[in-house]
C-alpha cells in the first residue's frame, strides 16, 4: 500500500510510540546535502541525520559496496572471525593511538561498554562526569548524562555517578577521591548546544587524570570521525585517552557503535564479560572501512575545516540583532539567540532548510561534511529570509 503524507501521519500517531515531537514533513529520501519529502520538496539538509550521514545521503559508491557485504553474508555474529571487523578495527586503533576495539551498534552501548570496562579494569565504580553532558537514553550513560530533566522520571540512576561543571579543571581535581575510577567528558558539549571549552581544558584533565591515576574517558560519539577538522576532536588537544566512544557517523547512518581502549585497559574484559549479538558485524563494519576511507582520500577532515569557517563567517556576518553568538568547531555550529527558535525551524523549513534546536534558544547545524559553499551561501539566504 502507498501511502500519502497525511496517510503516514496518521499511521505514525496510531502505531508509533510518541517519543518525538516531530515536524509535519515525510523525508522520502535524499542527495548529498538534500533530502527530498513525498511531495517531492527539496530540502537542505544541514542536521544531516544529526551527524550521522558525513558522506551525504544516497551515496551510490556506497550503497554498492554495503549492497555486496548483504549479499554475502550480513551477521555469522561474534561467535566467530569475519575480515571486515579486524579491518575497521585496526584503522580505528592506528587512527586513535589505541589498541583495541569493542564493537556494539550505538552510542549509548558504546559508553555502556565504557562503564562496564571502567569498573573491571579499576575495580571502583565511582565515575566524574559533567553537568548538562549527553551520553545516552540507556540506564548507564543516562546515569552519566548531565541532564536532571531527562533523567528525573526514571530513577533511581545507576550508582557511582557525580556531576561537576564542564571546562572546570579546578572542580574536577576537586571531585576526585580514592574511590574515582575514571572521568567521562565530550572534548565539545554538543546535545548541551556546541558548548566549547577552553583549548587546553582536555590537555590539563589529562595531566590530572595522570597525577590521580584514574581512566579518561572520552566520548566521541558527535565530535568524532573528522566532524571538527580531526579524526577525533581530543588530537586538536595532542592528548591520548585511555578509552573514547564513538558511534554516529562512522558507517553514515548504518548503525554502529565502538568503544576504543589501550591493550591494559581491553585486558581485563575477558570472554564472556561482555557482548553484543549484532555488534560489529560485517555489513556495519564494511560502511565504516567506506566511510573511513572516503573521509580520509576525499580531505574531508580539512574541507569540515574549511566549510565549517566558511558557514560561521557567513553567519556572522548577518546583520540579526536577535542572533547573540555563532560558535563552534569545524562542522558542529550552534547559533545562539536571545529569543525562541521554534518559529524560526518552522519557517526555515517552510523554505526547504532543515536545522534543528538543542534547547529553546540553540540551532544546531552538524551538515554532511561534504557540503560546499555553494549550498551555505543557499543556507544563508534561506535563514535570513527566516530571521527576517
Ligand atoms: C556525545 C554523545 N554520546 C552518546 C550519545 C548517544 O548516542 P545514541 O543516540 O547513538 O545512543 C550521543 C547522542 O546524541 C552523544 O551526542
Amino acid at each position: 500500500m502507498k501511502m500519502d503524507t497525511k496517510q503516514i501521519i496518521n499511521q505514525e500517531k496510531k502505531y508509533i510510540v510518541h517519543t518525538y515531537a516531530r515536524p509535519d514533513i515525510v523525508i522520502d529520501h535524499g542527495k548529498g546535502c538534500y533530502v527530498f519529502d513525498k511531495a517531492g520538496k527539496k530540502y537542505i539538509d544541514l542536521v544531516g541525520g544529526i551527524a550521522t550521514c558525513p558522506l551525504g545521503h544516497g551515496n551510490k559508491q556506497f550503497a554498492e559496496s554495503i549492497n555486496k557485504q548483504i549479499a554475502k553474508i550480513t551477521n555469522p555474529t561474534n561467535l566467530y572471525y569475519t575480515e571486515e571487523q579486524v579491518i575497521l578495527a585496526e584503522k580505528l586503533a592506528k587512527l586513535s593511538g589505541l589498541d583495541k576495539c569493542f564493537f556494539s551498534n550505538s552510542g549509548t552501548e558504546s559508553v555502556e561498554a565504557a562503564i562496564k570496562l571502567t569498573r573491571k579494569h579499576a575495580k571502583k565504580y565511582e565515575i566524574i562526569a559533567t553537568k548538562n553532558s549527553f551520553h545516552g537514553r540507556t540506564f548507564g550513560s543516562l546515569a552519566a548524562t548531565g541532564k536532571e530533566k531527562i533523567k528525573q522520571q526514571f530513577k533511581p540512576m545507576l550508582e557511582g555517578f557525580r556531576h561537576i561543571e564542564y571546562g572546570n579543571v579546578k572542580a574536577l581535581e576537586k571531585a576526585i577521591t580514592n574511590k574515582t575510577a575514571a572521568f567521562i567528558v565530550e572534548p565539545i558539549q554538543g546535545e548541551a548546544g556546541i558548548i566549547m571549552p577552553s583549548q587546553d581544558y582536555l590537555k590539563q584533565v589529562r595531566e590530572i587524570c595522570n597525577k590521580h591515576e584514574i581512566l579518561l574517558i572520552i566520548d566521541e560519539v558527535q565530535t568524532g570521525y573528522g566532524r571538527t577538522g580531526k579524526f577525533f576532536a581530543y588530537q586538536h588537544s595532542k592528548i591520548k585517552p585511555d578509552i573514547v566512544t564513538l558511534a554516529k557517523g562512522l558507517a553514515n547512518g548504518i548503525p554502529i557503535g565502538v568503544t576504543i581502549t589501550n591493550n591494559n585497559v581491553a585486558n581485563s574484559f575477558k570472554p564472556g564479560d561482555h557482548g553484543s549479538t549484532f555488534g560489529g558485524n560485517p555489513v556495519s563494519c564494511k560502511a565504516a572501512n567506506f566511510t573511513i576511507e572516503h573521509i580520509i582520500s576525499k580531505k574531508l577532515m580539512q574541507k569540515a575545516s574549511m566549510m565549517g569557517d566558511y558557514l560561521i563567517k557567513k553567519i556572522s556576518s548577518l546583520n540579526i540583532s536577535s542572533i547573540k553568538e555563532v560558535r563552534g568547531k569545524g562542522l558542529m555550529i550552534a547559533i545562539e539567540f536571545n529569543k525562541q527558535v521554534k518559529n524560526i525551524l518552522k519557517k526555515c523549513l517552510d523554505n526547504g532548510l532543515i536545522v534543528n534546536s538543542t534547547s529553546e534558544k540553540v540551532i544546531r547545524l552538524l551538515p554532511p561534511l561534504t557540503i560546499n559553499k555553494k549550498i551555505i551561501d543557499d543556507s544563508i539566504k534561506i535563514l535570513e529570509k527566516a530571521l527576517k
